[in-house]
Order: C-alpha cells, then structure tokens, then sequence
C-alpha cells in the first residue's frame, strides 16, 4: 500500500485556548490513531500556536507531525514580522508554500516562493508546496504537491469539492511533470468524502483545512482515510 499523508491546515484560526480544547479533544484518539499504519498526519497551525502544539506532540506522543503555514524568504536579520525558517525547524518538520490563500491575498509570485522553497530547505525543513492547476509551476526541492482548486476550498457547505475522478486526472497530469513526488488533493475534504479521493491510483493524501479545525471530525477523517485506503 502507498503511504498517505493528511496535511491538516487549521489557517488564520485558534487562539491558545481554542488549541487547547483541540488537543484535549484530539488526544482521546490518540491511541486509536496510532494504532493505523501508513500515515502521516501533518498538523498545521499558526506561527503563534507552534511552540504549544509541539510540547503537547511531545507529552501526549499525539500521532502528529507539526508544520507551519508560511516561511520568510529571507534568513535571521532585519526583516520585521518575518518569521524565519530556522525559527520555524525548532518547533516543526514541515512547511505549507505557495497555498492559493496567500498567493491571491497576499500577492505571493512564483519567484518569491521559490526563494521560500529554497529557505525553507536549507534550513532542513520539509515543504508541501500547493499548486492551483496542473501548469503551475513546481520549484526544485519540494518533498509533497498539493493540488488545490480554488473554487472548490472551503466550499464544502455548498458541496463544491472537485469530482474525485477530475482531481485524479489533474494529480496524474501533475506527476506526470514532477514524477517521484507525493501529490495530495485539497479542497472541502470531509471524512464523508476523503474515500473517494485516497482511492484514487494517483492521489497520495489529502488536505482539510476546515475539517482540521474540530478534533473529532478530524480523528474521523483520519480513520476514514486509512480504512478506505487502498
Ligand atoms: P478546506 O481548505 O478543506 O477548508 O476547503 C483546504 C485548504 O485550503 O487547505
């Protein structure tokens, strides 16, 4: 069996309070969780719940992997508000580049994330880089490709998750130009609907974003994943 990976992605929401009653929540399924094999749950919260969340991996040994959101493009200096990588690989494994969220709000080129993509590799973290369509183009070094539609996030209440069979043939596309790269599909993922995608020959994973936010929808989604995976 392939190996899965679910990249939960909680964006600009949760206080340390809010996270708290999360792991306390999503801790009562730790052992459940660690129990089933072949996946890796990466967990991604803001910059300001990293250094929280990590402890409590530690502690609870919760079946998570942690990883931020964004990166600097620059090392340490003078970069105001900039948070950088090596900042980032004391409390996380992993780093989100390139989601559409950024590029659309913020502006964020494909020459920029490619300087993060370079920052975030020296510095010996691993990135999940999101991709639109299957013509983005992808920087040298990515560890996961994300293929997100955007149309189809945080849609999930009007029922406009892409057709897994459609999310197939663009993650087929994508391998086809990155060969050797995992490519996971992102856009209103459910535990309802996760089966339909992790069942698909070129699809390597998933990632929620408002199905992360909610400890017991995202242990289902998980469960649901490796159960249907084939
Ligand atoms: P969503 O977000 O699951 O809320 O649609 C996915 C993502 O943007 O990562």
């Amino acid at each position: 069996m392939k190996p899965l990976f679910i990249a939960g992605n909680w964006k600009s929401y949760k206080t340390l309070a809010q996270a708290r009653e999360w792991v306390d929540g999503f801790s009562k399924y730790s052992d459940e969780l660690k129990a089933l094999s072949g996946v890796t749950t990466i967990i991604c919260p803001p910059y300001t719940l990293l250094s929280y969340v990590a402890q409590q991996i530690e502690a609870l040994q919760l079946p998570l992997v942690l990883g931020a959101q964004d990166v600097s493009q620059f090392d340490e200096g003078a970069y105001t508000g900039e948070v950088n990588a090596s900042q980032i690989k004391e409390f996380a494994s992993w780093v989100i580049i390139g989601h559409s969220e950024r590029r659309r709000n913020l502006g964020e080129p494909d020459d920029l994330l490619a300087k993060k993509v370079r920052a975030a590799k020296k510095a010996g973290l691993k990135v999940l880089y999101c991709v639109q369509d299957e013509a983005v183009w992808v920087p040298e070094g990515v560890d996961i490709i994300g293929f997100e539609p955007p149309w189809a996030i945080s849609a999930v209440s009007h029922g406009r998750a892409m057709l897994a069979a459609t999310a197939e043939r663009v993650c087929v596309q994508i391998k086809a130009t990155n060969p050797a790269i995992p490519v996971l599909y992102g856009g209103s993922v459910t535990a309802e609907n996760i089966g339909e995608y992790v069942n698909q020959p070129s699809i390597d994973g998933v990632i929620p974003g408002g199905a992360s936010l909610d400890p017991e929808k995202f242990a289902n989604l998980i469960r649901a994943a490796v159960n249907s995976h084939k």
